[in-house]
């Protein structure tokens, strides 16, 4: 079985081809980058009605297959920005009506921790989502994937992104501070903000920022940043797999390429015995091969869906899907 996915809960327009081995047959993506100042749900959605069609002919070609060789399409339905998501769920309709093919629509988080367990070969992890918009800990407990933990504020990818602007680093800053990490030594004092099983990320770019103003270096600055956010991190999601007694982690999201974070949450888990696991870069960002992924594995699950039930839903939970695939 062939199943095609669109991605489009953001930034990133992405279309994958997966096959029911977990073969990625095909996972080409095109990001909108704003020319300046944070993203215009609007003007995302307006990239990703330009370049859809122009994907999903690369995808296919890419993958060696034809329209009429796709048995299934799917989609990211949410949660994400509304005009983003409006645009995968048009395209992902209009070629299911075309081909006379199901549809299933699919919850984004989900679709990051499917593929990880379908690549990596991890079976029950706990997952950490780091991306721009999400942060979360998730992992599977009685019949649906819950969330253990979160941002109570912002993604730590969109701090990132904000910092880096006002610190005049560019947009998609995520991988900047990185760079500018490893030349930083002096730790400074960063609100290290976790309350429960949550994290909130706001306070400590304001304290950044205020750091900068005192004449801080940019490296000194991005690796104190990275050190308390990713410490944070590493302390609900241990938290979490001690809780529900998960001995694997598997990363997942944009920020999930990030090394230092990649290395506290390894030496976090050796301490405890437990396995972490990451995916390629292509499947950790958003893509279209993990939507496509979780639209196979729902549809051999038996779940079906009408024209009527792929409307967008900008705050799709995590737990309200019913996941028919496991036991
Ligand atoms: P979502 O819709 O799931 O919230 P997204 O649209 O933000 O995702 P992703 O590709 O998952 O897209 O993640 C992008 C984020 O990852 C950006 O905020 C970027 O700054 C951050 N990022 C990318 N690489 C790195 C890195 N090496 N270190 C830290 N952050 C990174
Ligand atoms: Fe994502």
């Amino acid at each position: 079985m062939i199943t095609l996915g669109i991605e489009g809960t953001a930034h990133t327009l992405g279309v994958g081809i997966v096959d029911s081995e977990e073969k990625v047959l095909a996972n080409v993506l095109d990001m909108y980058r704003p020319p300046e100042g944070g993203l215009h749900p609007r003007e995302a959605a307006n990239h990703h009605a330009d370049v859809v069609t122009s994907l999903i002919l690369k995808a296919l070609d890419e993958a060696q297959v034809s329209m009429k060789d796709i048995d299934v399409v799917s989609f990211s339905k949410g949660p994400g920005l509304g005009p983003c998501l409006r645009v995968a769920a048009t395209a992902a309709r209009a070629l299911s009506v075309r081909l006379r093919k199901p549809i299933i629509g699919v919850n984004h988080c989900i679709a990051h921790i499917e593929i990880g367990r379908a690549v990596t070969g991890c079976h029950d992890p706990a997952l950490l989502y780091a991306s721009g918009g999400n942060t979360q800990i998730i992992a599977f407990n009685n019949g649906r994937y819950r969330i253990f933990g979160e941002t109570l504020d912002v993604g730590i990818g969109n701090m990132f992104d904000k910092l880096g602007r006002e610190l005049g680093l560019g947009f998609y800053a995520g991988p900047t501070l990185e760079k500018l990490a490893k030349d930083g030594d002096k730790l400074l004092d960063l609100p290290y903000s976790v309350k429960g099983m949550d994290v909130s990320f706001s306070g400590i770019m304001t304290a950044a920022l205020a750091l900068r103003k005192k004449g801080h270096s940019l490296e000194d600055i991005a690796y104190s940043v990275q050190e308390t956010c990713f410490a944070m991190l590493a302390e609900v999601t241990e938290r979490a797999m001690a809780h529900i007694g998960k001995g694997e982690v598997l990363l997942g999201g944009g920020v999930a390429q990030n090394m230092r974070l990649r290395q506290m949450i390894q030496d976090m888990a050796e301490e405890r015995g437990a396995v972490m696991y990451v995916p390629d870069r292509r499947l950790c960002m958003d893509n279209g091969a993990m939507i496509a992924w979780l639209g196979n594995v729902m549809y051999e699950s038996g779940v079906r869906m009408d024209i009527a039930d792929t409307v967008v839903d900008q705050r799709f939970r995590t737990d309200e899907v019913d996941v028919t695939w496991r036991d």
